[in-house]
């Protein structure tokens, strides 16, 4: 009889119970467990439940186990325990083994605890009409157990045996229905975080001597002011305003109306709580949340809190390989916004750290680069319609070049979207200025009454509060992180006063002289800190201000379970916390302010922070060792601050190409800059010459990008040096056709020639026909820039014979477009549209959007020197609605000025205007002044055909200054021309005259032929 109950049980019990342990419960039989350690034991009994199970319908038997067991199994599992087995009315459960946390018997309690009261709400049993109150009765204790499997060798389960296991079911068996006891081990390990009662001694079956239960009665109300504090913040004062300016701001963006946030304060004055305060307010649950900072360390590492967005974004997990990540990131943008499907690489460029090489990123277009951020901002903007944004990026004075730039590119544009961007930063941004429109709050130090009453509530002894709170207002100056180090220190100095049993208060405080800066308090706190404990402290600073405990063990050499222990240590001292854990890693601590982790930075000696950053390094070289491409900014640092040279040159190489891939140049700059630094202090064999070389023509490529072209010649130069030193031919070819590239920006084609003319020489030495396709493009461009239109006919045509035999389709639409360009300057305007058509057709194969808008354009402009005005408008109106739909607002604004060119010829001027009214906006909106001095051209055009002369040259000047100052030749000389034209109209012929020798003279000068002949006929007229 007795057995088949105990099946019946079992059978209810199943879906809780592991096989193994049901099939080993009915068996009674085993082998022996083989491991003495500690656990704690709790067994909870549930009175009578069998017997009601019993009375009941099988139906409505499962049911109430149901709604008893599953929170029950849950709380077990959510403190870290396991159920071990299910006897009777009840069931056994193991914290501690077979794995151990520091603080095993607390959480028992803590599990226990939450266990009873989940039982007496969901205990009533309605029979009938009467109501049964199910009670559980709960015994705990803790010490050794015999552990280990037992089982067959095909069905082996864990289980812990011995004396403690014994007394914990004793407890249990002891408890009046609604307690929970628990033994004296426990009872020491548990008491200063929870409430018992005092103890009772009871005898037990089969033990001689008495021995002390207590009475688990609840969790302490936290007395001591680090307990106060764990888990939660100190009681947030003062901020009335700035938190209602913050709400507003949260409801207008809520109601699309996007805002910028700026909130700005000292070190430690609460940005970073009020921000906290802002995501408690419930309307917050109706956005998506993205918080990410900065970090003095990552000041070089592009898109650093970009990143972190995307990632979360696209739902990456750090175990995800590159097809992975690819995938996803397609999925999401197809929801998101369809689209930007074409710029899924860029994304996957961001997240999976691929790169381009130099050659790869040189065939691009420029607008490529622009167009990055614009996209990513795109895809963030299209996402917030389905839900609210709330961005928040703290720390802003350590931001990299590239989210700076970011940064500036979404507050210009986010005011119709539900976006609030906020962000936090020390001190005023040398860039704030182009953060436009954003509302700034700036923190200033609490007020005194609101300093006493934050102090009132942290220090909890009432006489160390009347002797101290004075001196603390006064010193701490309203700064809360102050007040809060000040406190800790005072309930240092309380506790070991306490524990030595000093004396009285008044005494000890009476001269306890607080340190004038919030950094010597906390410096001083921690010099009070035992030497190992410290030790500890300070190598974990070299990691940053996130600790993750794998390399901090695999640093410090300890035992994970020892290395915890002083974890747990430090963090009751509230110099470190735990963060919420990411998936791949264990356990993760943060510094509990950057204050602590910057000064425990500063106090190691300059050598040992160089060994531990080499130490560092080498670890995550192990520990990252498939994912090391996601790493090597971090290596790049690490490396960097040690010296181990080779490595620091190696990694901040990668970081800069990883950089230049994501067109973060500026951040390249920063990476390439500071290896060649290195590097140059070593001894340069043939290995370093090499690097050098190619670094210095990487760097160049960034500089000349971001228009530093004179800082890039004086690169390449360098680079031309060091690799002609070792005959390197390949590079050599590189670097020449990179200074050819930078020549012909700068719009010098006779020198741009000459360097492409030596680079083909050497790029046909050694075989290489793409570089020779690519190299005999830009021959054939500069020369027809230059006037030279047959010979850059034939050598375009040369370069496409060559990419048609290796299929090289990037390089064969660019040369066929500009075969189109070489028409369009003969005026064969029909021959023009067919070749870029031609090139049409291969940009939309390679799914090039960057290339195919800009021909469209071209085409839009052939026909409108072919003077088919419709075909134009269509052609330019299509490349206006591509540039719309990938937020290339860019290339919206160049086509809007040949659209306005195009009304103008037809003379409809309220078409002209409208487009000189929205393109101004757009580059104003970019703050591109080279875009601007087009639009000012053009409204010069539209005033000179409105006759309205005066105003007219006021806007061709403006322009002309502008060209001038950008060094844009061919425009400066250009616009010359027309105002020339403009003042011959005028009858102004003593001026006309003059303006049209300038732009002749500019226009010979850079070998730009096209104009030439014209500017020659009207100055012959003028003579006559
Ligand atoms: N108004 C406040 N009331 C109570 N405590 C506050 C208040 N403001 C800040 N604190 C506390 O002061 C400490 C420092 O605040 P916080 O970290 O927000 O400073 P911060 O301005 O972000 O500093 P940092 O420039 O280093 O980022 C925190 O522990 C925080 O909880
Ligand atoms: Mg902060």
């Amino acid at each position: 009889m007795k057995e088949k109950k105990q099946n019946n049980i079992l059978e209810l019990f199943s879906p809780y119970v592991p096989e193994a342990v049901t099939s080993r419960i009915l068996e009674g039989k085993g082998s022996l467990p083989s491991e003495r350690s500690e656990a704690t034991i709790v067994f909870i009994d549930i009175r009578g439940f069998t017997k009601l199970a019993d009375q009941l319908d099988p139906e409505k038997a499962i049911e109430i186990i149901n709604n008893i067991f599953e929170p029950i199994v849950g709380l077990i599992d959510k403190y870290g325990g396991s159920i071990n087995k299910f006897l009777g009315d009840g069931l056994m459960a193991i914290f501690g083994a077979p794995f151990s946390h520091e603080d095993d018997p607390e959480r028992a309690a803590r599990a226990s605890l939450e266990i009873m009261k989940s039982i007496e709400e969901n205990g009533k049993i309605k029979i009938g009409n009467k109501v049964k109150n199910l009670k559980a009765r709960i015994g705990i204790n803790t010490g050794l157990c015999i552990s280990g499997e037992i089982g067959s060798a095909s069905r082996k389960e864990f289980t812990v045996i011995g004396d403690t296991v014994n007394l914990a079911s004793r407890l249990q068996a002891n408890a009046t229905p609604g307690k929970i006891l628990i033994g004296e081990k426990t009872f020491h390990r548990i008491k200063d975080n929870f409430i018992t009662s005092p103890p009772r001694k009871l005898k037990i079956k089969g033990k001689k001597d008495l021995v002390s239960v207590y009475i688990l009665k609840g969790e302490e109300k936290k007395i001591s002011f680090f307990e106060q504090k764990k888990n939660s913040h100190s009681p947030f004062m003062g901020r009335e305003k700035e938190l209602k300016n913050l709400k507003e701001a949260l409801k207008k963006s809520y109601q699309s109306k996007g805002q910028v946030i700026e909130i700005s304060g000292e070190l430690g004055i609460g940005k970073s709580r009020l921000i906290l305060e802002l995501t408690k307010e419930s309307l917050t649950k109706e956005f998506n949340i993205f918080s990410s900072n900065c970090s003095s360390w990552e000041e070089s590492k592009p898109y650093a809190p970009l990143r972190e967005i995307f990632i979360k974004i696209f739902g990456i997990k750090f175990d995800d390989d590159f097809k992975e990540i690819d995938k996803k990131i397609e999925n999401k943008i197809k929801e998101i916004d369809s689209s930007l499907l074409f710029a899924s690489s860029y994304f996957s460029r961001l997240l999976s750290s691929k790169t381009k090489s130099l050659e790869e990123m040189m065939e691009q277009s420029k607008e490529e680069s622009n167009l990055f951020i614009r996209v990513v901002k795109k895809l963030l903007f299209s996402f917030s319609s389905k839900k609210p944004l709330l961005i928040i990026i703290e720390d802003v004075q350590w931001i990299d070049d590239a989210s700076g730039e970011f940064l500036i590119q979404c507050s210009k544009e986010l005011k119709e979207y539900p976006i609030l961007l906020l962000y936090s930063l020390r001190e005023s941004l040398k860039k704030r200025d182009s953060i436009a429109g954003s509302k700034r709050i700036r923190l200033l130090p609490l007020k005194n009454t609101e300093s006493d009453k934050l102090i009132r509530l942290l220090i909890k002894e009432n006489d160390i509060y009347q002797l101290m709170s004075e001196k603390i207002i006064s010193t701490a100056n309203g700064n809360p992180l102050f007040i809060e180090e000040i406190v800790r220190g005072i309930e240092e100095r309380r506790l070991s006063a306490d524990k030595d049993r000093l004396g009285n208060y008044p005494e000890i405080f009476a001269n306890f002289q607080i340190p004038d800066t919030v950094q010597s308090i906390a410096r001083a706190r921690i010099d009070l800190l035992p030497v190992g404990l410290k030790e500890i402290l300070y190598q974990a600073s070299v990691l940053g201000r996130d600790i993750e405990i794998k390399l901090l063990q695999k640093i410090t050499n300890l035992e994970v379970k020892i290395l915890l222990e002083m974890m747990k240590e430090l963090q009751k001292h509230e110099f470190i916390e735990e963060v919420e854990a990411a998936p791949q890693l264990q356990r993760y601590f943060a510094f509990t302010h950057s204050l602590i982790q910057e000064i425990a930075y500063n106090s190691l000696l300059f050598k040992t922070r160089r060994s531990l950053h080499n130490k560092i390094g080498t670890v995550m070289e192990e520990m990252y060792l498939s994912k090391i491409d996601a790493k090597v900014e971090e290596l790049a640092y690490h490396f960097k601050n040690s010296d181990d040279q080779e490595k620091a040159v190696f990694y901040l190489n990668k970081a800069g190409d990883k950089a230049q891939s994501l067109y973060a140049f500026k951040n390249a700059i920063n990476y390439y800059r500071d290896s060649i630094k290195i590097l140059e202090l070593t001894e340069l064999e043939k290995e370093q010459l090499t690097q050098l070389s190619e670094i210095y023509n990487k760097l160049a490529f960034s500089r000349s990008i971001i228009g530093e072209r004179k800082e890039a010649e004086i690169n390449l130069t360098k680079a031309l040096e060091y690799c002609r030193k070792i005959r390197d031919k390949d590079n050599e070819s590189l670097i020449l056709m990179s200074m050819g590239n930078l020549y012909g920006d700068m719009g010098q084609w006779d020198k741009a020639i000459e360097y492409f003319q030596d680079s083909l020489l050497i790029s046909e030495e050694i075989n290489n026909l793409r570089r020779k396709a690519s190299i005999l493009k830009g021959i054939g461009l500069a020369c027809l820039f230059k006037g030279d239109t047959s010979t850059g006919y034939s050598y375009l045509k040369e370069s496409i014979n060559i990419c048609k035999e290796i299929k090289a389709l990037d390089v064969y639409a660019m040369a066929l477009n500009n075969i189109g360009i070489y028409y369009d300057m003969l005026g064969r305007w029909k021959k023009a549209i067919e070749a870029y058509k031609e090139s049409l057709s291969i940009a939309k194969k390679i799914k090039n959007i960057i290339v195919i808008s800009n021909i469209m354009n071209n085409i839009g402009f052939a026909y409108s020197s072919l003077g088919e005005s419709k075909q134009a408008i269509y052609y330019l109106k299509e490349s206006v609605k591509i540039a719309d739909k990938i937020g290339d607002i860019y290339n919206k604004g160049i086509n809007y000025i040949h659209l306005g060119e195009e009304y103008l010829k037809k003379n409809e001027f309220t078409e002209v205007k409208y487009y000189i009214f929205h393109g101004e906006k757009i580059f104003d909106e970019l703050d591109d002044k080279l875009g601007l001095a087009d639009i000012y051209r053009l409204e010069a055009k539209l005033l000179k055909k409105l006759e309205r002369w005066k105003d007219s040259e006021i806007f061709f000047k403006k322009a002309i200054k502008t060209y001038l100052k950008f060094g844009d030749k061919i425009n400066e000389g250009e616009t010359y021309y027309e105002l020339g034209d403009m003042l011959i109209l005028k009858r102004d012929i003593d001026l006309a005259k003059k303006n049209l020798i300038k732009s002749q003279k500019i226009l010979k000068n850079i070998g730009a032929k096209k104009h030439l002949i014209e500017i020659e006929e009207k100055l012959n007229n003028l003579k006559k």
